[in-house]
């Protein structure tokens, strides 16, 4: 069966498991979850598994992502996954995306929370517990495709009540500290367009070779960590080069969203 796999990703990360998984899994896709947005109406395939990848926000699933399943948008299917990347286990989002799909009659297979490793600058994973991870990938993506291969459906677990507490108050401390009213682009800027290209919502335009960040960020943190000369500033967070990160084998122009 066809198992089409839509992936939201600012540094590889979701990418790198997205592609794993195809790799190893003969007729499936991947598709960049924005294209979801792009069509007025999704496709109604039953006979497909779904797979749903991205990366983990405060704890949350990314506003997009949100949106798409309170809007329906994912093709209809009686085998969905879904897997989160982020710098820790993080299984309550796999909850929270199957409570949203209730909402719609519809419900997870399975659903897996892996780390590998946080892009967020400030909280840098180490690059021993990078490697420890990667190492254990293979692995995981063996078993996440047996799942798929098999429609296993697997109980979730349930919510971790630390997490939940930690939510909102991560939230409110980066919110404070990336604030969304102080971005801006120093004049080491080249005009390479990259930030651009990367943005998954056209939040980052060049207007007469001027860039200018906007408000309607997906904090997905691409334009941080890919920009070649640190030239992206949120609020008190001015990025070095050393705490930039992407997925490792991963390039921007597979992530890229515009020519
Ligand atoms: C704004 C922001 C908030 C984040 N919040 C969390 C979090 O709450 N818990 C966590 O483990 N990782 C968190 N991370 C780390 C990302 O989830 C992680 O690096 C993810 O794998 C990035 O995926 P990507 O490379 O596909 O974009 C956060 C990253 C950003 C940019
Ligand atoms: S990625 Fe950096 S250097 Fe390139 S256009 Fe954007 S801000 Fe300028
Ligand atoms: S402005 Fe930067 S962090 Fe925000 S959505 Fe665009 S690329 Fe991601």
């Amino acid at each position: 069966m066809q198992t089409l796999i839509y992936v939201f990703s600012g540094t590889g990360n979701s990418l790198l498991i997205a592609n794993s998984i195809a790799k190893k899994l003969p007729q499936s896709k991947v598709i960049p979850l924005v294209d979801l947005l792009k069509t007025s109406l999704s496709p109604k395939l039953e006979d497909v598994n779904i797979g749903l990848i991205f990366p983990v926000y405060f704890y949350k699933m990314p506003a997009i992502v949100k949106r798409v399943l309170e809007e329906n948008l994912l093709p209809k299917s009686k085998t969905i996954f879904c897997i989160t990347s982020s710098g820790e286990e993080t299984p309550n989002v796999i909850y929270d995306v199957n409570k949203l799909l209730g909402k719609n009659g519809s419900s997870l297979a399975f659903g897996k929370s892996l780390s590998l490793a946080d892009n967020s600058i400030i909280l840098k994973t180490s690059l021993v517990q990078r490697n420890i991870a990667l190492n254990e990938l293979d692995l995981k993506i063996d078993e996440i495709v047996q799942h798929i291969k098999n429609m296993d459906h697997i109980p979730l677990v349930a919510p971790n009540l630390w997490h939940l507490t930690l939510s909102p108050l991560t939230k409110f401390s980066f919110i404070h500290l990336y604030s969304a009213q102080n971005r801006y682009v120093d004049s080491s800027c080249i005009n390479c367009n990259l930030c651009t290209r990367l943005c998954p919502v056209e939040n980052i335009r060049n207007i007469d070779g001027k860039i200018s960040i906007g408000q309607n960020c997906e904090w997905c943190f691409a334009c941080l960590n890919w920009c070649p000369t640190q030239a992206i500033h949120f609020g008190k967070i001015h990025p070095h080069k050393t705490q930039q990160y992407h997925a490792p084998g991963i390039h921007s122009s597979q992530l890229s969203h515009r020519k």
